[in-house]
């Protein structure tokens, strides 16, 4: 079957064809001018999605090297994300179906980062565990079969991709924060300050980022950059801060749970330090990294698990609407 897959959740304008499980274009149009606000913007959000969605789409059948008439369904991204990013992809995605006179399936955005791990990995046996991080959520699954999820805990206030984008703010360095942490970080050391690692003797898995980033605020209010510290030390020693609390919860699941594979999904699954870190301290356990491409926002992942949709019979209503606030249990 081949389907169209689009993404508009947040700041990512995103296309992607996928036809029996293999990906045959995969086009993002990342919307660079957010970085000069420090952060996503969401009417300029909406009306960049709506600018390049149509052109994105005419890329994303050219490079499949198929006919508009080919596709034989529709996936598209309905929650979480922002209200007017979802309605331009959503609005878009119901006209050309109605159009072509083909099904459409909403699809959670979060199943999606979860299911982009079977991408280039048919091979994945389940149950896994899932640490899901990204801009928005940071929640550890328990995947028993797709479709079968358990949320076995998440963070109770900043998510991990926050707390690398406000640290970026208070230390800076550019919007998206994450990766200007990371390159910041590899000309600095790691153990030279000591941030708070909340929650992490606790036996329940749930995180919480709010302190770490006010701690970092309070360090940088006295901070001078010396011989001794430089700010790569600080941005390093905060990263890892981040780090090995999502390690040690990773390693709390696989002691509750039992189950001995483990994937990572969201944007934050791109850093390397933190999939250095997993591969390193998990070393009795199967490691699932997901290709860098599939790990932020992309629309591959849409039309992948689109096709799965598909073929286990869902289909959505055309008048199914958007939900930029999917509580964790609708999944
Ligand atoms: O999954 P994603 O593209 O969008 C959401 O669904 O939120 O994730 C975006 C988040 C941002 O917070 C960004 O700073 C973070 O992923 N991120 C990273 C890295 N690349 C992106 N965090 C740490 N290290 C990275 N290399
Ligand atoms: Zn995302």
């Amino acid at each position: 079957m081949i389907v169209l897959g689009i993404e508009t959740s947040c700041d990512e304008t995103a296309v992607s064809i996928c036809s029996n499980g293999n990906i045959l274009s995969n086009i993002v149009g990342s919307q660079i001018i957010h970085s000069k606000f420090g952060g996503v913007v969401p009417e300029i959000a909406s009306r960049e999605h709506e600018r390049l969605i149509s052109s994105l789409t005419k890329e994303a059948i050219t490079t499949a090297r198929i006919e508009i008439n080919d596709i034989e369904g529709i996936a598209v991204t309905n929650g979480p994300g922002l209200a007017g990013a979802l309605l331009t992809g959503v609005s878009f995605a119901k006209g050309l179906a109605a159009g072509l006179n083909i099904n459409i399936v909403s699809i959670n955005h979060l199943e999606a980062h979860i299911i982009a791990n079977l991408l280039d990995r048919g091979d994945i046996t389940f149950p896994f565990l899932c640490l899901l991080v990204s801009g928005g959520h940071t929640q550890l699954w328990l995947i028993n079969q797709i479709e079968d999820y358990e949320l076995l805990g998440e963070t109770r206030d900043d998510a991990a991709g926050e707390a690398f984008d406000k640290g970026a703010r208070i230390l800076g360095l550019g919007y998206p924060g994450g990766p200007e942490i990371e390159k910041c970080s590899e000309y600095g050391n790691s153990s030279l300050i000591n941030f708070p690692r909340a929650l992490i003797k606790s036996k329940k898995i749930e995180f919480s980022f709010s302190g770490l980033k006010t701690s970092l605020l309070y360090f940088m209010d006295s901070f001078e950059e010396n011989k001794e510290l430089k700010i790569n030390d600080v941005a390093a020693s905060y990263q890892k801060a981040i780090i090995d609390c999502l390690i040690s919860k990773i390693s709390l699941a696989v002691e509750i749970t039992g189950v001995k594979t483990i994937a990572i999904a969201g944007g934050v699954a791109k850093n390397k330090q933190l999939r250095y870190a997993i591969d390193k301290t998990l070393r009795d356990c199967e490691i699932i990294l997901p290709d860098l491409k599939y790990c932020t926002d992309n629309a591959a992942m849409i039309s992948y698990l689109g096709e799965i949709k598909f073929n286990l019979g869902r289909c959505s209503e055309f008048d199914f609407s958007i939900i930029p606030n999917f509580s964790s249990d609708q999944i």
